[in-house]
């Protein structure tokens, strides 16, 4: 079987993050969120995998992953996405008539997949959707189900008509690319997943389900990527091939080669990528420190701070925060109160107030 991972669309949500980092690459722990996918789509026994892309992201993304797989995968481009059902009409050709999956770049999955792929391929089903009951089914598509059939679907609805969100994976056959021509765009605009599988539904087709034993996550919005990132970093194996000097280490730690820890007190579980240095500061657990990243008199914890960031005299407690690419962050001697900010486009502050 086939598998596609969908990464187009914009990620406005995660401005201004996503502004130079597509967020299915965002780093959580030591590899891009995208990896976890596809290494579950590979372990699966999903040989053939497009990634659906933006024009703007191919080689963004060819690069971000060419040091994790020695596989390559077929890069399918999204001209001017809208939505993720208009996504998919571009990989009719990639997917070629069989039976295949489709995963959201942008949400994470810890389940039994092989067994979900296996049972799809076996069946007579022309679509099998995974449902996972949750609190706030307004924020996703929700299915209807009656006599263990899918009776409605609806997408984001205003009152949900039941608790099961459908997620980010999905199985289907061939006739998912002539429904995803016949829906027309929902009032936001875009061709919605969910009104084309409700299209295969009200037109006789085969829509099953299996109702999720496993984790899983939409992670669009800055606090998933912060959530996610705890996930991951709760369960990670410790190496160190970096060095630690006069330093208070405890819990598990990744320290990539070239990076550095002198005279500081650090608690795991954190992940410290190539070349970054770590002085007299103290890092908190969750923390994901992206390559090249320089920290010295700071004290943090619960941050995901990406590749050539500066983190200088920062202290607590400023936690839960995701610093982009090439930030400064730093507290230069003699100023009494915050009075410069170099902010862009998108940016967010949260200051106290008095
Ligand atoms: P969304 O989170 O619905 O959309 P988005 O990624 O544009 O983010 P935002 O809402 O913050 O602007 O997308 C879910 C996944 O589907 C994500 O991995 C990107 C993918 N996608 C496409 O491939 N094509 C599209 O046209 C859209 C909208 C999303």
């Amino acid at each position: 079987m086939k598998g596609l991972i969908l990464c187009g669309g914009k990620g406005t949500r995660l401005y201004p993050i996503t502004y130079t980092i597509p967020k299915q690459l965002i780093p959580i722990g030591n590899k891009p969120l995208i990896v976890y996918t596809l290494e579950l789509l590979i372990d699966s026994g999903i040989d053939e995998i497009g990634i659906l892309v933006n024009e703007d992201n191919k080689l963004v993304f060819e690069r971000g992953l060419s040091k994790y797989f020695d596989k390559d995968f077929k890069y399918i481009i999204q001209y001017n996405p809208r939505g993720i059902a208009h996504g998919l009409t571009f990989c009719e050709e990639f997917i070629n008539g069989e039976r295949f999956v489709v995963v959201l770049g942008d949400n994470s999955f810890r389940f039994n997949l092989k067994d979900f792929v296996h049972e799809f391929k076996n069946s007579k089903l022309n679509s099998k959707i995974l449902l996972k009951e949750v609190d706030n089914p307004e924020r996703y598509g929700v299915a209807y189900i009656g006599n263990n059939k899918i009776i409605n679907l609806k997408e984001k609805p205003k009152i949900a008509f039941s608790n099961w969100a459908i997620t980010g994976l999905y199985a289907f056959d061939n006739t998912i690319f002539k429904a995803c021509k016949e829906i027309k765009a929902s009032k936001r605009g875009e061709y919605e997943i969910t009104d084309a599988i409700k299209w295969m539904l009200d037109n006789g087709y085969n829509v099953g389900y299996q109702i999720l034993e496993g984790k899983w996550r939409d992670v669009g919005r800055a606090e998933d990527v912060i959530e996610e990132n705890i996930d991951v970093l709760s369960s990670i194996d410790e190496y160190i091939k970096g060095e630690i000097v006069s330093s208070n280490v405890s819990g598990k730690i990744i320290l990539e080669e070239g990076a550095a820890i002198y005279n500081s007190t650090v608690r795991g579980p954190i992940v410290v990528g190539e070349n970054s240095i770590i002085k007299n500061s103290y890092i908190g657990p969750y923390t994901s420190i992206g390559r090249g990243v320089n920290i010295d008199r700071s004290n943090i914890e619960n941050y995901i701070i990406l590749d050539y960031c500066n983190i200088l005299g920062v202290g607590g407690p400023i936690d839960n925060s995701i610093i982009g690419e090439g930030s400064i962050i730093a507290m230069e001697k003699g100023i009494k109160k915050i009075n410069r900010l170099i902010v862009g486009k998108g940016s967010k502050i949260y200051l106290p107030s008095k």
